[in-house]
């Protein structure tokens, strides 16, 4: 597991090659076994293949583009049943890139709450594109594809041990 987590980078180049729906069903297995606030489990996803829907999401925010070139773009959204929602679609976005790497595909994580497109708030315009309910919360999109663009893993060098202390803050645990 710490080597997928090594090797896991952001990609946001693929191959002009489809992801099948079997790899797609585990990407979408790893969200579910995710961990949730009080077990709400309050996740729903959408599939978008669609080229034309995938180039509207690209434009959701400037940073989407990845959207409209990987084959598969998967929306994590909840349903507004904590305020916690938050941390468990982010949990669940990244179970599905840890799952990507591992099935030797590339993801990029695409925010989407919180970010603007342009006057609006983006997830207004998710949820119109996609017929999302009002009692839906659109945390982010994972676009999905085979990696046209190799990164190195992470190396120790993120590894901050200054930045992990022992007992109270400002004592480092380590030297
Ligand atoms: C909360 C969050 C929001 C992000 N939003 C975007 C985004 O909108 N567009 C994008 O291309 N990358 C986005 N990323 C990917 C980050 O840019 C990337 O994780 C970071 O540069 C580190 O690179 P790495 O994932 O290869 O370690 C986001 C990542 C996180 C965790």
């Amino acid at each position: 597991m710490l080597e997928i987590m090594r090797k896991r980078r952001t990609i946001r180049i693929y191959q002009d090659k489809d992801v099948s729906d079997s790899l797609i069903q585990e990407l979408l297995k790893a969200a579910f076994f995710s961990p949730s606030s009080k077990n709400l489990r309050p996740w729903h996803f959408i599939i978008v293949k669609d080229s034309e829907m995938r180039r509207k999401l690209s434009e959701a925010t400037p940073w989407s583009r990845p959207a409209e070139r990987a084959p598969v773009v998967i929306i994590v959204l909840a349903e507004e049943l904590s305020e916690k929602w938050i941390e468990d679609c982010a949990i669940a976005a990244e179970h599905i890139q840890l799952a990507a790497t591992e099935l030797g595909l590339g993801a990029c994580w695409l925010q989407i709450r919180g970010n603007m497109h342009g006057d609006e708030p983006a997830e207004d315009y998710v949820k119109r594109l996609l017929n999302i309910p009002d009692n839906f919360r659109v945390e982010c999109m994972v676009s999905v594809g085979y990696p046209a663009e190799e990164k190195e893993p992470h190396s120790e060098s993120k590894v901050r041990w200054d930045r992990v202390y022992a007992e109270k803050f400002g004592v480092r645990w380590k030297e």
